[in-house]
Formats: C-alpha cells, structure tokens, sequence
C-alpha cells in the first residue's frame, strides 16, 4: 500500500501536500516530505496522517523539485525512523517506496556486513541504500534484478532537477504539462493540476524533468507510451455538505444507479455484454477480496437463478492455492473497486496464465486489473474515498445483475429505473438511536439465511472496520451447531430478514437467541403481526422493492449502521484504524 508522489515545477510543497491528501485513503500511518533546495534536502516527516505534515511543512514555500509519502506499515513499527522518504548512506539520494521487498533481509545483512547504517527497520530503506549516491538509469535498472517483491520507486538526487522512477508490481503514473510534471501512485492526483497522464508498465523505469519524459523497457529502449486524458468527473472527489466521505457515498446511490442505466445503455456496452457468450463456458469464478468478495456472493445468487452452471466464489488470497479447475471453459469475474488489489492481481494472473476467460469488474476504470484482464465492466459509482466500500458495493451488485439478465438476453434497464424510484436511504433518527445503543457494545452479532446471511457479512464487517466492535455474521440456521454457545445476557443480534421463504425459519433461530437472553433487532421487509414484534427490542422496516434488490435496499440501512456507531463513538469512519483504502501488498 501506501502512497507516493514526485514533482518537479512551481509551488513544490502545495503540489506534493495536495496529492499527499489525495493519496492519504492508501495509509496514514506517517506522511513525509524530502524538497530539494540549494543543492541539500529540507526533510519533514510526521507520524499520523497528512494533516500533520502539513502543520510541519507550513515555513516552506520553493519552486523545484521534491518527493513525498504516506504510509501504511508494512515492515517496521509506526515510526519517525519508518517513516519515507529513505536516503542513501551519505544522504546524497532519497526515495519513497509502495510495495514489499521480499528479499530485503538477505540484502540488508550485505550491507550492514559492508559497514552501512540502517535508521528503520523497513525494507524500503534497503532500496536506497543499494542506490547510493548517484542516481543513474543504469542504477535504477539494475533494482529489476536484485530486488524480489512489488515496488514502485521514485527517487531524487540532491543537485539535479530530476525524478527518477521505477515500476514492478505497485501502480505508477506520470503527468505533464508545460512546466510542471507530476509522478504518483494514483493518476487522482493530477485532478485540477493536468488533462494528460502516462500509465508507466511493469519492467519500465526512468527519468523526468522538465525537458521531458525518459521511459525506458527491460532492453533500455526508450518507450513511446500512450497518453491518456484525465476523466475528471471520475476523479472528482469533494465532500459537499458532508463531514465524511463514507456517509456522502452511501448518499450517492441512487445517482449510481442512474451513472450505470445511462453507461449500460450504450452501444459500446452493449455490445461487450453479448460478446460475452456465456455458452462457451462451463464454470464461472467470482473472485474479490472484502467487500468485493462479499458482491460476488451476490452475484453468485443471481447467476445461480438464470444459469445452469457451475458457479463458484473465491477469496482472491486464497484462489491460487486451491484447486479450482482453470481452462479457456472457465469465465472468471475479478470484482475491484480500486482495480489495485494486490491478492486479486495475482489471482488475475493466475487465471488468465492458465487460459481462463478474465473479466474484470471494478470502479476504477485506468487500473491494473482493467489494463490485465480480458475485458472489464465499469461500475460507474465514481471515486470512493472512505475505507468502508459501500456505494461500491452497491454497484458491483447491480452490474452482477445486468450480466444475469444479458446471460438471458432479458431487459434490465425498466428494473433498475423502477428500483431506484423505490430506492430508500432510511430514516435517520431511527437509525442513529440503533447506533447510540450499539455504541456501548462490545460485540453484536448479525444473522440470517440466503441472500440476508450474505448481507449479515457485509454489515458485519462494515461495523467491524469502522468501530473495532466485535462483529460477526452466522447462518442463522447454524447458530445452534455452535455459535449459540456465545450468546449471552444482553447480546445485541441483527436478524437480517427480507426474504419471505426463509422468514418463519429465521424467526425461530431469533426466538432461540431470545430464550438466552440475547437483544433482538430486526431488520425485515416483511410485514409483521403484533406477536412477531413483541418479541423484538429493535425493529428497522426495510422499504418494500423487487427481491432481487433487497439485499441492496437493507445493506444501505447498515452501512448508514455503521457510519452513525463510529461517529457516536466519536471515531472517524473514513480512516480506520490499522487500514488503509487500496491493498496493494499480498
Ligand atoms: O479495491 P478492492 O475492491 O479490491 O478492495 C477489496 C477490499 O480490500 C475492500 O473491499 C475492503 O474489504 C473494504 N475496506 C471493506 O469495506
């Protein structure tokens, strides 16, 4: 994970804090700055987010050239000595790293052995004491060979107006214009700064300055590379009204819905849709981490009621080491809202490796797993900024619906208009008192069957990641082969229970949970009789809509769940703890 950013040109600090804030969703464990100035580096770095650099940074205002860093630790405590940009022995270079240098142990103990001095423990500092004290092309080449793992590097000299770079696994862009070049993980930086970009490839590395871009291959040709123009609608990413980003993107579903009738209404799409003949495969995987993975359970549910096949879903870590069958029979969905992902990159790779149809299905349209995979199907929910996916998820799931109706060759576009009139984001008040109450929990359980057990494991994680309350999601069926060993006296548990073939057998795992005094909340669509409602402490009714859309309508109720626990417990839902946005680290 974590984020980095170069620039040479006018108003250094502001460009390099700027992309920094832009970056920040990718760790914030510590920001640091190196500005090169009268042929020395000023050096700032902070521990925290980049709210506290920019405190540290306020003295200083040059034209120039400068490399800056936030970080999500991966190797080495939370840190100032942790803490990028890293410098070479003599402090002549320095670098800021995103990746993981698998081998930096065996490396560092060759240095240590040659008399150089480590100040962290990260095995970013390795890299730029292999570098030394002149930066060259031949330098930065030579880290293809003798570094294993993921990095994308960007490094200064204390005398040259240059950027150096180099990219392997971790995401790397380059912008230009006139007298000004920006170089950074996440072509979101260059929103409001620059129209045109560069997407840098694995293997490739050079220089920029502002007489140009040097890109360079494995064979040290240079690279005539594509440019690509700046979506800035795509990038835009203000908070409007909203204190934070996550509950702004949960308001945003309903325009989600209208990005995705209006893109899938074009014949580009269209047409992209029946290409993908669904008739020449025999199973189809739905891979994704988190979030991702939890759309493509529901994506499994809806292919399951249109196809006859095998369809099977997977953990994107867990995919390469199981036995899963992969031939040019096989159609794989590799569902990203970032694109970036470094677990569901690998098994991406896999995949296509072993001649499997690779689709991807992700938010961010100029990312690594849309450039990999065969084709990709956008999800039109804009920039997510908030660790906690939500309208991301939202999406994933409708594009997973527009793809079993195309299987079908059915209509879908009358559903999702009629859908998002119906559309209810909730009542506020009553969801903030569930919170309130919740806010005093150390534990809440959620539980349900089918497509409300899918939805219990996405609210529970929701809640996990942004309260640290302990939540955990369980068949409602299976509680009594276990789980009901856990429930106590006053134990908050969320029946999630929207679907009317399963309602009468979920109620009696609630009463079960009530019988050992457990607290029932509930969350239905269901109309219910005064009986059934006596028997709960808590009851959200769910806006009634097409069932193949309920698990959307109820997972908004429990995302805006989570968002107004974290906020009652005075935590910032858009930054949990321990987390970052984008995991680009296996
Ligand atoms: O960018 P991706 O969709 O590939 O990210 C996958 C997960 O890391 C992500 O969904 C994660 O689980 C979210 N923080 C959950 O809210």
């Amino acid at each position: 994970m974590c984020g980095i950013i170069g620039y040479i040109g006018k108003n250094v600090k502001k460009n390099l804090i700027e992309g920094l804030e832009r970056l920040e969703y990718r760790g914030y464990d510590s920001a640091g700055m190196v500005i090169q100035y009268n042929n020395n580096f000023i050096v700032r770095k902070t521990v925290g987010s980049v709210d506290n650099l920019k405190e540290n940074v306020k003295d200083i205002e040059f034209d120039g050239v400068g490399i800056a860093h936030t970080r999500w630790a991966t190797h080495g405590k939370i840190s100032l000595e942790n803490c990028h940009p890293h410098f070479s022995f003599k402090n002549e270079i320095c670098l800021v790293h995103n990746g993981i240098i698998e081998n930096f142990e065996k490396l560092k103990e060759k240095l240590v052995k040659k008399g150089i001095k480590f100040y962290g423990e990260t095995d970013s500092e390795v890299v730029a004491k292999i570098l030394g004290e002149n930066l060259s092309l031949k330098k930065i080449k030579k880290l293809f060979s003798l570094l294993e793992g993921s990095f994308s590097i960007v490094s200064i000299s204390k005398n040259k107006k240059e950027l150096f770079f180099a990219k392997y696994k971790s995401p790397l862009y380059i912008a230009f214009k006139e007298k000004s070049m920006m170089v950074a993980s996440d072509p979101s930086c260059f929103f409001g700064k620059f129209n045109k970009y560069l997407t840098i490839d694995d293997g490739e590395y050079g220089k920029i300055s502002l007489n140009g871009i040097e890109v360079y291959n494995q064979d040290s040709q240079m690279v005539e590379k594509k440019v690509s123009k700046i979506k800035t609608k795509e990038l835009a990413d203000d908070k409007n009204k909203f204190k934070y980003y996550m509950l702004k993107e949960i308001n945003e579903s309903k325009s989600i819905i209208d990005n995705i009738i209006e893109r899938y209404k074009q014949s580009q799409l269209i047409f992209r849709l029946k290409s993908l003949n669904i008739k020449n495969f025999n199973r189809i995987y739905l891979v994704g981490c988190g979030t991702a993975y939890h759309a493509g359970l529901v994506g499994q549910m809806y292919f399951k009621e249109m196809l006859e096949k095998d369809i099977f879903v997977c953990k994107a870590s867990e995919f390469i080491f199981e036995k899963n069958i992969l031939d040019n029979k096989s159609l794989c969905f590799f569902i990203s809202q970032s694109g970036e992902t470094a677990d569901t990159i690998t098994a991406l790779k896999f995949a296509k490796n072993r001649g499997a149809k690779t689709i991807a299905i992700v938010n961010a349209e100029y990312s690594t797993i849309t450039r990999i995979a065969d084709d990709f199907f956008p999800i039109c929910a804009g920039l997510e900024k908030a660790v906690a996916s939500t309208k991301a998820y939202l999406a994933q799931c409708i594009i997973f619906y527009i793809l079993a109706k195309s299987f079908k060759n059915e209509d879908f576009i009358s559903n999702l208009i009629t859908f998002k009139g119906k559309l209810s984001l909730g009542n506020n008040s009553l969801i903030k008192r569930l919170a309130s109450y919740l806010s005093y929990k150390d534990k809440v359980f959620f539980i349900g069957r089918g497509i409300d057990y899918i939805t219990s494991l996405e609210a529970a994680l929701k809640l996990k990641e942004i309260t640290y309350i302990y939540a955990f999601a369980e068949c409602s069926g299976e509680l009594k082969h276990g789980t009901l060993a856990l429930i106590e006296k006053e134990i908050p548990v969320i029946v999630v229970a929207t679907d009317k073939k399963t309602f009468a057998k979920v109620l009696n795992n609630a009463y079960e949970v009530k019988a050992r005094g457990g607290k029932l909340i509930l969350i239905t669509s269901i109309a219910i009789n005064k009986e059934i409602k006596d028997n709960f402490d808590f009851i959200i009714k769910i806006r009634r809509c097409d069932e193949k859309f309920l698990p959307i309508q109820s997972i908004i109720i429990l995302q805006k769940l989570a968002y107004f626990t974290a906020v009652k417990m005075g935590l910032n839902p858009d930054m949990p703890r321990n987390l970052a946005k984008s995991v680009t680290v296996e």
